[in-house]
């Protein structure tokens, strides 16, 4: 008879991720390109595509964030920063575009023209409504007004001065705005309220925007998706985050812990965004986070399968991302609940995120793949004529050396991250690109037309180790291959 430790190695389960399984072909009633990959990313927000970037330093702040907004994507900002900056990156994003920006940037009029230019510059905008101490627009300087003049005049003898200005309230549609703005030929148009008091700005700029990027996630005011890391033992940049953001990210390495649920709890109760908890890897960790925390919004599962991760390898300890995938979709669905799960870590390929989606992941979060593109952090880095980026796991010895998310990890002094390069991908819309497009096709494969029928529809069949040398190219020399090639 096998003993309490034989029996535990004998049945223990085998922890399956990507490189194990394929996906069965299955019938497939539409072609690809009519394969709808239209998910939910917490409780209350969709997306239009089921990527997410990592909230890591050398993948998402504001023109990650930004961009994949634009495609239909999510980029969750890093946390590896002051409370401020994380701030900044958020409203950054939200003031991308919008209908009506409400986070407007102004200028007070005894200001000088020097003052107005900088702020511009600093913001990347082309005009500023001028308001006085109380609030109350008295003008508008744009470029053009500041131009050639002189640095040392004061804004109010450049300005367009209040009684020339259109200005309309809240209550004016994106069709009305259209029309004011074309009748008038002009950019801006400030929104006021019955005291004159300025309450938001529309701009012709983020008008196109929005027709250039159908596909792109908004808020209830036109304003860009946004989410944000957060420690769970942080609740004061949860709290200042909460005012710019649709989504917190509890971002920590092992979820699945006494002092997170109780800290959780607290950031629970005082926010209104939706809280995606994480990472978690087994049903058990989901079960106890559906019975102990009220109002979680999401799960992000997967531990030790990112690219820059050593944890599994040094600490022997972890959950590969299909297989934590697989035990808490079961935990959500045995408990009847409505939480959509992030697969989080190890995504190379569509057919990774393929996999992940089929075992019941709603999005997959991918942190190499999106560090690789020009709208991640970072300079190009030229070796041997091939172009890269750098990427850093959060747990690497540099990152941590920035320590505002050292909490991630629970040791101080043990690195459970690597640093190094990725080759260079391009932008944000063609890697979104040729995912979702592969993504369509992989579905199309398994037979299934849209994300929950995948959930319902697909099998899986496991490779053997010579069954995973024949899927990659074999018997032919490859010529040109690139030897950071990872799919
Ligand atoms: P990929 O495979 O896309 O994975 O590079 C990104 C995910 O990896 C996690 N992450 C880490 N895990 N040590 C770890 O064990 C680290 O230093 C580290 N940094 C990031 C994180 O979940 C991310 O989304």
């Amino acid at each position: 008879m096998p003993g309490k430790f034989t029996e535990r190695i004998l049945k223990a389960p085998i922890a399956f991720t990507f490189r194990d399984l394929i996906l069965l072909p299955g019938l497939a009633e539409v072609e690809p390109s009519e394969v709808d990959v239209r998910t939910r990313v917490s409780t209350n927000y969709q997306l239009n595509i089921p990527f997410v970037s990592s909230p890591m330093d050398t993948v998402t702040e504001a023109e990650m964030a930004i961009a994949l907004a634009r495609q239909g994507g999510l980029g969750v900002l890093h946390r590896n920063c002051t409370v401020e900056e994380e701030v900044e990156m958020a409203k950054r994003v939200k003031r991308a575009e919008s209908f009506i920006i409400r986070d407007v940037v102004t200028v007070r009029p005894d200001q000088t023209v020097g003052e107005a230019i900088a702020i511009m510059r600093e913001h990347d905008i082309s005009g500023l409504p001028v308001v006085d101490d109380e609030g109350k627009l008295v003008g508008i300087v744009t470029a053009r007004d500041v131009r050639f003049a002189k640095p040392g005049l004061k804004v109010s003898d450049v300005m367009t001065g209040s009684e020339k200005l259109v200005k309309v309230s809240e209550d004016i549609t994106l069709e009305e705005a259209k029309e004011i703005l074309q009748e008038h030929r002009i950019e801006k148009l400030p929104v006021v309220d019955d005291e004159g008091r300025l309450k938001g700005l529309i701009t012709v700029k983020d008008i196109m925007l929005r027709d250039k990027f159908p596909n792109a996630v908004r808020d209830e005011e036109g304003r860009l998706l946004c989410a944000a890391a957060v420690s769970p033992f942080d609740l004061e940049r949860a709290v200042k985050l909460d005012k710019y953001v649709d989504i917190l990210v509890i971002d920590v390495a092992h979820f699945h812990n006494r002092n997170c649920f109780e800290a959780t709890k607290k950031i629970l109760k005082n926010v209104g965004a939706d809280v995606i908890v994480g990472n978690i890897g087994t049903y058990r960790a989901a079960e106890d986070a559906m019975t102990e925390l009220d109002g979680i919004a999401g799960f992000r599962v997967g531990i030790g399968s990112g690219s820059i991760c050593i944890t599994m390898e040094f600490l022997k300890a972890g959950s590969p991302t299909l297989f934590a995938t697989a035990q808490v979709a079961d935990a959500v669905r045995d408990y009847g609940a409505d939480l959509p799960i992030i697969a989080d870590g190890g995504i190379r390929n569509p057919g990774d995120a393929a996999l992940a989606l089929a075992l019941g992941a709603s999005c997959v979060m991918m942190g190499n793949i999106f560090a690789g593109c020009k709208e991640a952090p970072g300079e190009l880095v030229a070796i041997g004529g091939r172009y890269f980026k750098r990427y850093r796991g959060m747990a690497s010895p540099s990152a941590r050396a920035k320590r505002h998310a050292i909490d991630r990890y629970r040791s101080k002094r043990i690195a459970e991250g690597v640093e190094g390069l990725v080759p260079y991908r391009g932008d944000v819309a063609s890697v979104v690109a040729e995912f979702v497009e592969g993504l369509k096709v992989a579905m199309g494969y398994a037979g299934a037309r849209n994300i929950r029928e995948l959930w319902e529809k697909a099998r899986v069949a496991m490779l053997t180790e010579v069954g995973v040398k024949e899927a990659g190219p074999h018997s032919i020399l490859l010529p040109s291959q690139e030897p950071l090639r990872s799919w």
